[in-house]
């Protein structure tokens, strides 16, 4: 397989890694991880958008690795929080929360309140070394949950109920989360495009 194949995936965060090679699996591309490259840096997120900090990760490790770079910026948007956390999902609640307590903090605010809709929104940024950009989104509709439940997933699973289910995407297996997730709709949008050239 030649370099046209190779990827680098720009994330470092464990959950995300696995779901994008169960997602990817099928598509004939070759994919390496930021951290089995060696590269080991904290990329800061400036942006106020999903686009905007996915193309900032995407950017800097394919300017890094030499490779297209593949990264994903994703998080919460709760209807009754006006669209929050939002691009801040993976600090809400402050700094050094584990994702348990980042979770819990949000169930406490929303302790009293009935209205309950939120979404997950994943953007898809590929940078390919000679600075061409894709970019593709993807949204999974559902409430949060009153109580935490199951194990599986990572960050917000144990309180996220997807529309149509009546169990949290930690109790979905990981085949039937990549069904309906964010991150499978974002990244079938990009293979599509990919495919498209
Ligand atoms: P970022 O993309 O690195 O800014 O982080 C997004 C944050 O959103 C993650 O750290 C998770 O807490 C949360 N998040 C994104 N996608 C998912 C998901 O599929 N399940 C649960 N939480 C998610």
């Amino acid at each position: 397989m030649d370099n046209k194949n190779k990827f680098v995936l720009a994330t470092a965060n464990a959950g995300k890694i696995s779901e994008m090679r169960s997602i990817l699996s099928d598509f004939g591309l070759e994919l390496v991880t930021r951290d089995e490259l060696g590269i080991d840096i904290e990329i800061e997120e400036t942006g106020t958008t999903f686009l905007e900090n996915a193309t900032i990760k995407a950017r800097k490790i394919a300017e890094l690795s030499g490779m297209a770079a593949i990264a994903d910026d994703s998080g919460l948007m709760v209807e009754a929080l006006g669209g929050k956390p939002g691009v801040y999902t993976s600090s809400f609640g402050g700094d050094n929360l584990s994702a348990r307590e980042r979770y819990l903090f949000l169930l406490k605010k929303m302790e009293n309140m009935e209205q309950r809709g939120a979404k997950f929104v994943c953007t898809i940024v590929c940078a390919f070394p000679d600075g061409d950009l894709i970019s593709a989104t993807g949204e999974c509709g559902g409430s949060i949950a009153t109580e935490e439940a199951g194990s599986d997933g990572f960050g917000y699973d144990p309180i996220f109920i997807p529309t149509g289910y009546s169990k949290t995407m930690a109790e979905l297996t990981q085949e039937e989360k990549n069904k309906i997730s964010h991150r499978s709709m974002a990244l079938n949008n990009f293979k599509a495009k990919l495919q498209r050239g």
